[in-house]
């Protein structure tokens, strides 16, 4: 991601948003792989690398996996389908290594949407969908769990930040402290 037009990174948390409506365009294979490049180097657990990434670009599967997916924006042009693969789980026990699981595919996605940000790509997460469904689709063997979904596009619009709560809300020093509302 280390283009000479790429932002300085806390431009780049701070500019980044869910973006919902795309441009018709496709998205280069290429800038999919610069995203997950990005993926690659987030921390995982041992550096066990438990991820499998599946870049839908097809139209039919896109539409399959839209009617999988209500929360998905009608209109990407692609879609990147963060897996984990049970087979790099070692030996871990089965509830550290599917809360892990979980966490490990969450910090790689946050790589890709900030990846996406930098590209000038539009990136939109989404958490629900039917994982049976999904598995269906995209004929994934049983080691293969699909955990998060990110639609991708040239973005056709430029979200304003929603609001964020106060620094005083959400960090404490040393010491828990109810400063903040609850809400
Ligand atoms: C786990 C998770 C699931 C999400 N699911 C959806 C979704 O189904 N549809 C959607 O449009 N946005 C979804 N989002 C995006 C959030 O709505 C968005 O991040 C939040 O409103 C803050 O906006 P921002 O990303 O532009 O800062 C999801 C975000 C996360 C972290």
């Amino acid at each position: 991601v280390n283009t000479t037009s790429s932002r300085d990174i806390f431009d780049v948390i701070g500019l980044r948003r869910s973006v919902r409506s795309f441009k018709p365009d496709g998205i280069p294979h290429r800038q999919i792989e610069k995203l997950v490049e990005a993926a690659q180097w987030a921390p995982t657990p041992g550096n066990r690398q438990s991820w499998h990434f599946i870049a839908i670009v097809e139209p039919a599967a896109l539409e399959g996996a839209k009617a999988l997916s209500p929360g998905l924006p009608k209109s990407v042009s692609g879609l990147l389908v963060v897996c984990s693969d049970h087979r790099r789980w070692g030996d871990a026990a089965e509830e550290f290594a599917r809360v892990t699981a979980i966490e490990e595919a969450s910090m790689a996605t946050e790589n890709i949407l900030l990846a996406a940000s930098a590209l000038a790509l539009g990136a939109c997460v989404v958490a629900s969908f039917s994982s049976e469904g999904v598995a269906e689709l995209l004929q994934l063997p049983p080691n293969i769990e699909p955990i998060l979904l990110v639609g991708l596009g040239v973005p056709d619009e430029e979200p304003l930040a929603p609001t964020r709560r106060t620094m005083r809300e959400i960090l404490s020093w040393n010491t828990y402290k109810e400063e903040c509302s609850a809400d």
